[in-house]
């Protein structure tokens, strides 16, 4: 057994993988402990910790299910996913504390998570009835051509812990209903609700084998990246991960969809709602307890109202009510870890190195209930040069920096200048702003007069520069990322026509 973080005493509720449609242990029987980060003596459950061959029994298993689930008519699987969704419906405030549990975020954060799925299923379900392709004309007589969306095989899902069970339907469901079989990893920090969520897909009828749950850690999803048999990998978490998988992916020519780090930005325009700005920028930088890839780490204030805005801002951070996500008016939960914990810690030292304010925050947070969790201070840096490295790389904890601008065009540069391109907003009541806002920011996401988090699932999730590769998730992109284009060309002319040839 892998001890789990500070050597507390190991959980004893053992659970498994699911492998070809049947619960199973990792074959070497290893396992690991998942603890509750609010509290790390309160044990979750032990999970098997999978080695390369635990992978291998699960893409035998997804290949054999992948001969008939691909021929399973789409609309067909819809129905497996919507039960899905119903039954996500049902069981939603068990899941959602559940997941308060496993990963400490607010219980209202936690239902929303699990809305997010329901959401995904129910959107996706339907797409089991379009799938469009496209008919289109011919260069030749008696010819007809059109392109279909085909599977692309067994596909490698590695999901992060913030969005537990949200992430893993953006590329469970979609996955499924373009006809592919799975290998699904989620991270360590949150077996349980993968757990679940795989439990609920089995109770809505799909056919064994098609998604295998592998627990594990970065060994386990090594071994899958490198399958030589897995013709697809989606991942979403850090970017110092995703760009060794997007390097294996690119030497094996496997298709690869990554999704990593954010360092989004808020801008305030001097004649924006000072109340609504303010209450975006507090549930942009400390929800999740700041652990969300779309997170506001950056908040650009426009001059003549930076006094004020910085006064009040700074007045409600400190007042954000730190707890056990489970208790009534609790605002922010415990980071997931004490790795996690020392990170942040690391960040906020080097803020105070580079010669950045520290206003508020900058230590683990104390008092009556917090004594075993992994909780932090809401953290606020003023004075900081947009060159800095915590005005530059991505944090993922409670940690946000303040910095005034003087013009629109000044605050889109800084905005621009990171190595990220994820979520974006901009508060004013000036439609010209606004306009030039969606134009000009690199991101994949520009809010108007909202918070940097709270995507829909029916649009396309993700951003541009090092946040990604290139891809998608959700909304019709997703079907991009888990099909295949095939071009069809029908000849009815009873006679061998040359395309791109001249007729003598
Ligand atoms: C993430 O942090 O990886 O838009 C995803 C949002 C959520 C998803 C965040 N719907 O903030």
């Amino acid at each position: 057994m892998v001890p789990a973080e500070g050597g507390i005493v190991a959980p004893s509720k053992k659970y498994l993988n699911f492998i070809d449609g049947k619960w199973v242990p990792a074959r070497s029987r290893k396992t690991f402990a998942d603890i509750n980060p609010a509290n790390r003596d309160e044990g979750i459950g032990l999970f098997p910790e999978s080695e390369p061959e635990d992978v291998e029994l699960a893409v035998q298993a997804a290949e054999r299910a992948f001969s008939e689930w691909r021929l399973v008519p789409p609309p067909k699987r819809g129905e497996i996913l919507l039960k899905a969704g119903l039954l996500l419906k049902e069981k939603k405030e068990e899941l959602a504390r559940l997941m308060t549990r496993e990963m400490g975020k607010v219980i209202r954060e936690s239902r929303g998570d699990v809305q997010e799925a329901i959401d995904m299923a129910l959107y996706i379900s339907g797409e089991g009835r379009r799938l469009f392709g496209q008919t289109t004309t011919s260069e030749l007589h008696d010819k007809f051509a059109m392109s279909v969306r085909m599977p692309v095989g067994v596909s490698g899902l590695i999901t992060p812990w913030n969005f537990p069970t949200a992430i893993p339907s953006w590329k469970i469901f979609p996955a499924l209903i373009c006809g592919n079989t799975i290998i699904f990893k989620p991270a360590e920090d949150t077996p349980l609700c993968a757990t679940k969520f795989v439990e609920i897909l089995e109770e809505a009828g799909l056919p064994r084998g098609v998604l295998n749950l592998v627990h594990g850690g970065p060994s386990t999803g090594e071994a899958i990246v490198r399958h030589p048999r897995i013709r697809l990998i989606s991942f979403t978490g850090s970017s110092e991960v995703g760009r060794l998988i997007g390097e294996h992916c690119g030497r094996a020519l496997k298709r690869c969809a990554l999704e990593m780090g954010g360092k989004n930005a808020q801008i305030v325009m001097g004649d924006a709602d000072l109340d609504l700005a303010l209450e975006g920028a507090v549930w942009g930088a400390f929800g999740t307890t700041g652990q969300r890839c779309t997170a506001t780490s950056r908040i650009f204030v426009q001059e003549g109202i930076f006094p004020k805005f910085k006064k009040v801002f700074l007045e409600r951070s400190r007042a954000v009510k730190i707890g056990n996500g489970l208790k009534k008016g609790v605002e922010m939960g415990p980071l997931i870890n004490e790795t996690q914990r020392k990170r942040v810690h690391e960040y906020v030292e080097i803020g105070k190195r580079e010669g950045a304010k520290l206003e508020i925050g900058g230590r683990p947070a104390r008092g009556k209930g917090l004594e075993k969790g992994f909780f932090y201070e809401a953290t606020v840096f003023t004075g900081v040069d947009p060159k800095m490295r915590i005005a530059q790389e991505e944090i993922f904890g409670p940690v946000t920096c303040l910095m005034p601008f003087k013009r629109f065009e000044d605050a889109v540069r800084m905005v621009n200048d990171t190595p990220y391109g994820l979520s974006s907003s901009l508060y004013s009541r000036d439609v010209n702003f606004a306009m030039k806002a969606i134009r000009d920011i690199e991101a994949g996401i520009t809010y108007i007069n909202g918070p940097t988090i709270g995507a829909e699932v029916h649009l396309p999730f993700g951003g541009v520069k090092n946040t990604g590769n290139g891809h998608r998730e959700a909304g019709q992109a997703a079907i991009d990322i888990f099909s295949e284009w095939k071009s069809v060309f029908v000849d009815y002319s009873d006679k061998l026509q040359k395309a791109q040839i001249d007729v003598d």
